[in-house]
């Protein structure tokens, strides 16, 4: 059982499912990338726990030199492996991690809207459906026009939790561009189109609570 959210990263050495889900938030990183226009791409990542996810995209991807990001996480020890990993790649004037409060709207000021949102691994830890409706309403700040989302949500006891997030996607003016389950069939992965105009001031200063916990995931983990 992950006893923190360092802790928790180490999982990824050895769950199927963890290493699945990578495998489909990287391949939508990497086609959301490719749609862009020409010139800079902006990627915000918020809970971005170590960045593998937009960094491993970055060690191989074409528009890499293009990609202008900020990753916001709250452990320390991830952001500065984080660091690390933007460094060995040279990429360290472009790719900004901050070790702070991602729930705060004015931790991405100045880099949104983007042409990328990475929100992995948040939306299961999430007090209710209020919030996560809060959350994704507040996106319309976040995004250009034609920007993607790009989520993961856990589905628990037979219970497709995915089906409400797609659905409230789609009342936010986001359109589905992809979905997919993991192979271990207990994880969602989705990819959402910003289809209308950018609001220019955020809707709420707070715009979620982060209330889930390591040991929790660990749990969803563990047993398929
Ligand atoms: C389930 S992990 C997901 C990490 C990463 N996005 C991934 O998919 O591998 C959730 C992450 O959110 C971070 N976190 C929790 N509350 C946060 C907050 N208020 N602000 C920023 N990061 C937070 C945790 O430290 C943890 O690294």
């Amino acid at each position: 059982m992950a006893k923190d959210w360092f802790a928790w990263h180490d999982l990824y050495n050895s769950q199927e499912l963890l290493q699945q889900r990578l495998a489909i938030v990287q391949k939508y990183i990497s086609d959301s990338l490719d749609a862009a226009p020409a010139g800079t791409i902006q990627v915000v990542s918020a809970c971005s726990g170590d960045g593998r996810d937009l960094l491993g995209v970055l060690e191989t991807h074409p528009r890499a030199k293009d990609v202008r990001a900020r990753l916001v996480e709250l452990d320390p020890k991830l952001v500065e492996r984080g660091k690390e990993a933007i460094a060995k790649l040279g990429l360290t004037d472009q790719i900004e991690f901050i070790n702070g409060d991602a729930t705060l709207t004015a931790n991405f000021a100045g880099h949104v809207p983007a042409d990328v949102i990475i929100v992995a691994g948040i939306f299961g830890n999430l007090p209710n459906e209020e919030v996560l409706q809060k959350l994704i309403r507040n996106l319309t700040y976040f995004a250009k026009t034609g920007a993607f989302a790009i989520w993961t949500r856990g589905e628990r006891d037979g219970f497709r939790y995915s089906e409400r997030v797609r659905a409230i996607f789609q009342e936010n003016n986001f359109s589905e561009a992809d979905f997919q389950l993991t192979a271990t069939g207990n994880m969602a992965v989705g990819r959402h189109r910003f289809d209308s105009q950018t609001i220019s001031e955020p809707l709420d200063e707070h715009f979620f609570e982060f209330t889930g916990t390591p040991e929790k995931a660990g749990l969803l983990v563990s047993t398929p």
